[in-house]
């Protein structure tokens, strides 16, 4: 038989989908098994949204739309830039597509050539590094560390920089770690980025999800590098919406087109449906959104609590998103009944085997002395999971 691809031989499968597959088949056996893992709201989708849906369903809203979406849609994230982040953008500057991952897999590939350099921080998004390969471009990654809240600093942005960096990947608030970079900080940042010939991809999927008085603040309001700087952004996480697939990339009009013109190639449009449904989300008042991070702070407020009481673990205090990211290198080389936890991977597995509880390892976020905990679960499912896992923690030795 000939040989399949290379390229795509040499992608991993999604570690964070791995895993909840796991937890599914566990479940399926018949184990009670409480879920950390996931990386979406535990929420329903808000009923007015919903509605809109339906509504476009019954109106016959079922047809292919323009590859680039709907035009009350792209409009409406116009007003939604301007609005809330200071950004100055026409119908053309616009692509809305199945989800921020393809936005962002659109964007990368119409940008970087073969050999290009893409900069991002570890611990970062599991999919930054895949979608990278298959641009043929090199992931160059700057490590970060928990004693600074897994953020970068301009001196670390500088040294990652060389001749053939084409792509600045950044993303605030951060999964998997929760960090938020203030205004300052990003100004700072952007000092770096002025006299350099970058493109800068924002990932701000997780902006609405905010604790503790942190404000949003989007790199590409600066003047200096608005002309290149593409903003990514979604209604996924902020309208519990992660199964209608619909993300907005927004930027400089030739990257767009040539975005769009990959995009008619592969998916064409994203569902008009789900377009609709968008819509009506952006165009919400945002009191479903304030209720839930209101409920996800309490949850934040709890699971830090705890994790930071607990002896061995370091836990920083994470800003917005829904995760908390810790170290738990200090179980490393203990055992109980003859299992020894030696990196990231086997102490989630002990977990899952020991607790019932998944977990997320931290090396499928370039940190292997680490793990992910979701906090998108109930507050009875957090206090349980808390509880079993200081229970098999006691046991290591
Ligand atoms: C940092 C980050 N960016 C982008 C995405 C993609 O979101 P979606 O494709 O669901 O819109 C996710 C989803 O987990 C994410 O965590």
């Amino acid at each position: 038989m000939s040989e399949y691809s290379k390229l795509i031989f040499s992608i991993q499968e999604s570690k964070t989908l791995a895993i909840t597959s796991l937890i599914k088949k566990l479940r399926a056996e018949g184990k009670e098994i409480l879920s950390f893992s996931a990386g979406e709201p535990d929420f329903n989708t808000p009923e007015y949204i919903k509605s809109a849906a339906i509504s476009a369903i019954n109106n016959n809203q079922t047809k292919y739309t323009p590859v680039q979406g709907t035009t009350e849609l792209i409009e409406t994230i116009v007003e939604k830039f301007k609005k809330e982040n200071n950004l100055l953008f026409t119908n053309e500057n616009i692509l809305i597509s199945t989800g921020a991952k393809q936005s962002l897999y659109n964007i990368i590939l119409a940008l970087c050539n073969p050999g290009d350099e893409v900069i991002f921080q570890a611990p970062y998004w599991v999919s930054y590094p895949e979608i990278t390969k298959i641009a043929q471009a090199k992931s160059v990654i700057i490590n970060t560390d928990i004693k600074d809240n897994f953020k970068i600093n301009p001196n670390l942005l500088k040294q990652a920089i060389t001749e053939k960096t084409k792509v600045f990947l950044f993303n605030t608030p951060s999964n998997p770690t929760g960090a938020v970079y203030s205004k300052s900080e990003i100004l700072d940042l952007a000092e770096v980025l002025i006299n350099k010939d970058i493109f800068i991809v924002s990932d701000e999927i997780y902006e609405k999800i905010l604790f503790g008085g942190e404000e949003h603040f989007s790199i590409g309001s600066i003047d200096e590098l608005k002309d290149r700087t593409i903003t990514i952004n979604g209604v996924s996480k902020a309208f519990a919406m992660t199964g209608w697939r619909i993300g907005y990339a927004a930027g400089n009009k030739d990257i767009i087109k040539l975005a769009k013109n990959l995009q008619s190639h592969s998916t064409s449009n994203a569902s008009s449906i789900s377009q609709a449904a968008a819509n009506a989300a952006l165009n919400g008042d945002g009191k479903e959104i304030s209720k839930m991070v209101e409920e996800f702070n309490l949850r934040r407020n709890y699971i830090v609590k705890e994790l930071q009481s607990i002896e061995g673990i370091n836990c920083p205090t994470p800003k917005g998103a829904f995760y908390t990211f810790f170290d738990v290198s200090n179980y490393y080389n203990k055992s109980f009944n003859n299992f020894t936890v030696i990196d990231s991977v086997s102490f989630c597995n002990y977990l899952i085997n020991e607790a019932n509880i998944g977990l997320v390892p931290g090396v499928a976020f370039g940190n292997d002395n680490c793990v992910r905990m979701s906090y998108a679960a109930s507050m009875d499912d957090i206090k349980e999971g808390i509880s079993r896992l200081k229970d098999s923690l006691l046991k290591l030795n």
